[in-house]
């Protein structure tokens, strides 16, 4: 399985936070925002990982994270996304990285508590489609949100709906098969002018292919001022009772 790391856009609800760096590269407590999702995957075993990056910063990727050594990585792969075209469209830049085989996708944006090897493990138990991680929030409208039909199963997800119809939000964490790039061409901008993620779920769920996870522990993005701070107070207690790196192989370099 590949890992992809969603590290495009321009950070525009960070500015002027985001006016001389990348917003992934910002702190989020003791590391900036991007070790957070690499170590996510590496502590569940992902090993070759690509980057997809943009804006004016790319660079600093680089020299931040070089081929990946102190993350136990023999190296990392990077790719570049002109403009803000979306999630999917970020994706789609991996389609030959990914050359045929399964990919977990990672928002760069998303830091969660714990490890995210149950969800890879029962993606591995399905034999076809895709998967994504739900997990409740009290503020659903930021969000893509599952509705649910009356036998409880995942009717359509929607994208930031003015009335939430449930609380289980889609987390930034995508497991998807060699289908997700066919889709990914079929796709039209949104009002927001983005290829969206949610439409590529969508299009799986109405296959009939769309398992899901539900999420243990705390999960946050960080993209606005609120969750980027938030992200930050719950790293910080988080690593005073038990560091992230504690669950990683020992090559991987603790703080
Ligand atoms: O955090 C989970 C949420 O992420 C999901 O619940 C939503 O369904 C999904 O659309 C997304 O919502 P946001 O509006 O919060 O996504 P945002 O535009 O903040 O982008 C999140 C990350 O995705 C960002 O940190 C980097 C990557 N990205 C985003 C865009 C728009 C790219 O790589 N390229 C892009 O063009």
């Amino acid at each position: 399985m590949k890992g992809i790391i969603l590290a495009g856009g321009l950070g525009s609800r960070l500015f002027p936070l985001t006016k001389i760096t990348n917003k992934h590269l910002l702190p989020v407590y003791n590391r900036p925002m991007i070790h957070w999702p690499l170590l996510a995957l590496v502590e569940a075993g992902v090993r070759d990982i690509m980057i997809v990056t943009g804006g004016n910063f790319a660079g600093a990727f680089l020299q931040l994270l070089g081929n990946g050594r102190e993350f136990g990585l023999h190296d990392i792969h990077y790719t570049y996304q002109e403009g803000e075209g979306g999630i999917a469209a970020a994706l789609s830049l991996a389609e030959h990285f990914v050359d045929g085989d399964r990919c977990c996708v990672i928002l760069g944006d998303n830091v969660v508590e714990k490890s995210i090897k149950p969800y890879v493990e029962a993606y591995a138990r399905q034999k076809s489609g895709a998967h994504i991680v739900l997990r409740d929030v009290p503020d659903p409208e930021r969000f893509g949100v599952c509705e649910f039909d009356s036998t409880g199963a995942i009717k359509s997800i929607i994208e930031k709906p003015k009335n939430p119809p449930s609380n289980k939000a889609v987390t930034g964490i995508y497991m998807y098969d060699e289908y997700v790039w066919e889709v990914i061409k079929t796709l039209k901008p949104s009002g927001r002018g983005e290829l969206e993620i949610t439409d590529v779920n969508n299009a799986y769920l109405r296959r009939g292919d769309l398992g899901y996870s539900q999420m243990d522990g705390w999960w946050t993005d960080a993209g606005t001022f609120e969750s980027l701070l938030r992200a930050s107070n719950l790293v910080s207690d988080r690593e005073a009772i038990a560091p992230f790196t504690a669950g990683l192989p020992p090559e991987v370099e603790a703080r």
